[in-house]
């Protein structure tokens, strides 16, 4: 049922260009994504003027990428909040705000709380989820799944590359429908399984980078924007499954926090796809190395070559806006050879559930 595999979350990391392809599947017609496809109509997409998202965990990370990519192409404001503080925090949402629970099971209490709570104020509500017939799914005006099959390991890898595709084809809808069209992203998206393909193809050296981690006490990820989220969902799947101290900050924040905690030889993992801010980011890369960092960067493979980190993985982004999930498979398999290099029980992990139906 592993389908040869030591573990589920590796099995559910390597399918996922095939389960993107699912996840496309019909919902793309020419140039432009068919809302109906994502249980939306080109009507109701047209009255949307904000968008409040709530989620946890890592569907909380998709969601954080979500926010970036609905603003910057369709121009949207967009709210992403955690769904536990979110319930208690007496939200204030304009209206004709959409929200939208994005939930892998569609059962997490905190979620279907604030689901609720969007509905008694009247908001129109949309769930993102893995699961057909979940309460997310029934108690919601409308639902897209993410067709990425069942998730069996507790850390989540499918499920939240396929939230990133699924609020990826929201963003290119409202773009659309707002007047931002971006054909070429949406032709772009049928390309992902395929790069998603050639990125599987060589995350050799990424085990090398495991090995040296699952030896130390603490890593940080940094980067901007999506490349931000990215490391946040980095440091989390690392924490989950192979309980070493990871920090997620914003590339450009480190000086302003915890740059003090970065020593001779402190592993710094760099996102670097965001093509518009890379050379700002290369300036804080020299800050850490300046403390002696030893740095892995996870790069857009059109970077020029001599950049100032130690180790380079290459993710062969085409299109920076549809490069979130090529870019989440090296840190997906960065936390999973760590946890495995270090002994732990990686589809199991200790303190985690799969679906936490309690407050
Ligand atoms: C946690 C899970 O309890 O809930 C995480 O261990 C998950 O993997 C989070 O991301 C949210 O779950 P869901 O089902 O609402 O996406």
């Amino acid at each position: 049922e592993r389908g040869g595999y030591p573990h589920f979350m590796l099995k559910e990391i390597m399918e996922q260009p095939d389960v993107w392809s699912d996840c496309l599947l019909g919902r793309i017609q020419g140039d432009r994504v068919v809302p109906e496809q994502i249980g939306l109509t080109p009507e109701y997409l047209q009255r949307v003027k904000h968008i409040q998202i709530i989620a946890a965990g890592t569907a909380y990370h998709a969601g954080l990428i979500g926010k970036s990519l609905i603003e910057s192409l369709a121009r949207i404001p967009v709210n992403v909040d955690v769904a536990s503080e979110f319930r208690y925090a007496h939200p204030v949402m304009e209206p004709d705000t959409m929200v939208i629970a994005i939930s892998q099971s569609g059962e997490t209490a905190d979620t279907l709380a604030c689901l609720r709570l969007a509905r008694e104020l009247g908001h129109f509500t949309f769930s993102i989820t893995n699961t057909v017939g979940s309460t997310a799914a029934r108690e919601s005006d409308a639902v897209a799944y993410t067709l990425a099959g069942p998730e069996i390991a507790v850390a989540s890898t499918k499920a939240y590359t396929t939230q990133i595709l699924v609020l990826t084809l929201i963003a290119l809808a409202l773009a659309d429908i707002h007047g931002h069209p971006r054909p070429d992203l949406v032709r772009g998206l049928l390309q992902l399984p395929l790069l998603g393909h050639q990125v599987l193809d060589v995350m050799e050296p990424v085990k090398d980078m495991a090995e040296r981690l699952a030896s130390g006490h603490d890593v940080f990820y940094i980067g901007r924007g999506r490349d931000y989220a990215l490391a946040m969902e980095g440091q989390l799947k690392i924490k989950e499954i192979s309980y070493l101290h990871a920090e997620a900050y914003p590339a450009g924040e480190l000086k302003h926090g915890t740059l003090a905690l970065i020593e001779e030889n402190t592993p710094v993992v760099v996102i670097m796809t965001e093509r518009d801010v890379a050379d700002k980011t290369v300036s804080n890369i020299l800050e850490v190395k300046a403390r002696g960092a030893e740095v892995w960067g996870i790069v857009d493979s059109s970077l020029p070559v001599g950049l100032p980190i130690d180790h380079r993985i290459d993710v062969a982004v085409d299109l920076p806006e549809l490069s979130p999930v090529l870019a989440a498979i090296p840190l997906q398999l960065l936390a999973y050879y760590t946890a495995v290099a270090r002994g732990e029980d990686v589809d199991q992990p200790r303190n985690l559930a799969k679906s936490v139906t309690v407050e």
